[in-house]
C-alpha cells in the first residue's frame, strides 16, 4: 500500500493525538525550568520562562513570555511580542500580529478567547488598499503595502474580555478593562472600564482617591512571596480603607519588593 498526500497526514495526525508536538524550524528557543509546551510550532527567537504552560499555539518571530504565563487552548502570536510574569490567555482563537512595532502585555493580565491584537493597517494613500504589486514584481518588499503608527502596550492587571479588538498606536492603563468586542483604537487611562466601537469610557473601577493609591501600590510589582502573605488584600471588595492599610503595610515592611 502506498501512503501518500492526505492519507499520510491523517495517519500522522491519527497517532500524534494527544502527545506533545513541538518544532522550533530556525532561530533559537529556550525553556524555562518547570515550564511545560503541548501541541506547539515555534518559528524564530522564542523565549519562554519558567513555571509557564502552553498549549496550542503557533509562535513566529521574536517572542518572549515571562515566568508563570499560561497560553491555553491556542493563539497564534507573529512578530516582536512580550509577555510579562502571571499573564493568562484563555483561547481558543487568540491572534496577537505586528509587522513593525511591537506588542508588550505587562504582569497578571487576563485576556479572553477571540482577541486580537494588532498592529498595522493597509496603505490606502494609493489606489489600492490590496497593494496588487506583489502580483506583478513578486520580488518587492510586501510590507511597503502596510504601516503602523507604533508600539502597543498594555499596562499589569488589565483583563480584555472576549472578541475585543486592540489596534496599533494604544497604550492601556494598569488595571483597565476592555469589555467583549470592543474595538479600542484609543489609549485607555488605568482603572478605566471601556466598552463599544469605538470604545468609550463607561465608568472607572474605584474612586479616585482610591485610584490615586493603586497606582503607587502598584501591586503587580510586588514579591509574590509577599503577596502570597496578604491574600485578604485580594479577597475584599476594594475600599479606600483596604487600599491605605495595604498602603501602610508594604511601607513599613522591607521584604514587599
Ligand atoms: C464591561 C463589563 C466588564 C461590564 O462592566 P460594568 O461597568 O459592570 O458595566 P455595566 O454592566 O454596569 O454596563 C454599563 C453600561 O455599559 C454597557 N456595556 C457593558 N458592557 C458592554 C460591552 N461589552 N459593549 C458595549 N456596551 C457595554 C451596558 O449596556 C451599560 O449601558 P447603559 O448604561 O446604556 O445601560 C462587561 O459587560 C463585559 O464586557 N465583560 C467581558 C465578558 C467577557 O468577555 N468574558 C470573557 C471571560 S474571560
Amino acid at each position: 500500500m502506498v501512503i501518500t498526500g492526505n492519507n499520510l497526514q491523517k495517519m500522522l495526525n491519527f497517532f500524534s493525538q494527544n502527545k506533545t508536538i513541538t518544532t522550533t524550524n530556525k532561530g533559537r528557543f529556550k525553556q524555562g525550568e518547570n515550564s511545560e509546551v503541548k501541541n506547539s510550532e515555534f518559528n524564530g527567537n522564542i523565549e519562554i520562562g519558567t513555571n509557564c504552560f502552553i498549549e496550542n499555539v503557533e509562535f513566529t518571530g521574536c517572542i518572549k513570555l515571562g515566568n508563570h504565563v499560561n497560553i491555553t487552548r491556542g493563539a497564534i502570536l507573529h512578530g516582536n511580542i512580550e509577555i510579562d510574569d502571571y499573564t493568562v490567555l484563555s483561547g481558543p482563537s487568540i491572534d496577537i500580529f505586528t509587522l513593525f512595532d511591537k506588542v508588550k502585555i505587562g504582569k497578571y493580565c487576563s485576556i479572553a478567547r477571540q482577541v486580537t491584537i494588532q498592529e498595522g493597517n493597509h496603505q490606502i494613500s494609493t489606489v489600492s488598499a490590496n497593494f496588487p504589486q506583489r502580483f506583478f514584481q513578486p520580488d518587492i518588499d510586501r510590507r511597503l503595502g502596510y504601516n503602523s503608527s507604533g508600539n502597543i502596550e498594555i499596562g499589569n492587571d488589565v483583563w480584555i474580555g472576549a472578541q475585543a479588538v486592540i489596534v496599533n498606536d494604544v497604550t492601556i492603563g494598569d488595571g483597565a478593562i476592555v469589555g467583549a468586542n470592543a474595538l479600542v483604537n484609543k489609549d485607555v487611562p488605568p482603572f478605566a472600564i471601556v466598552a463599544g466601537v469605538p470604545a468609550k469610557v463607561i465608568r472607572f473601577r474605584f474612586e479616585k482617591n482610591i485610584i490615586d493609591i493603586l497606582n503607587k501600590i502598584k501591586w503587580w510589582n510586588l514579591n509574590p512571596n509577599f503577596l502570597k502573605d496578604n491574600l485578604d488584600f485580594f479577597n475584599q471588595p476594594m475600599s479606600i480603607e483596604l487600599a491605605e492599610s495595604f498602603y501602610e503595610k508594604i511601607s513599613l515592611s522591607e521584604n514587599y519588593y
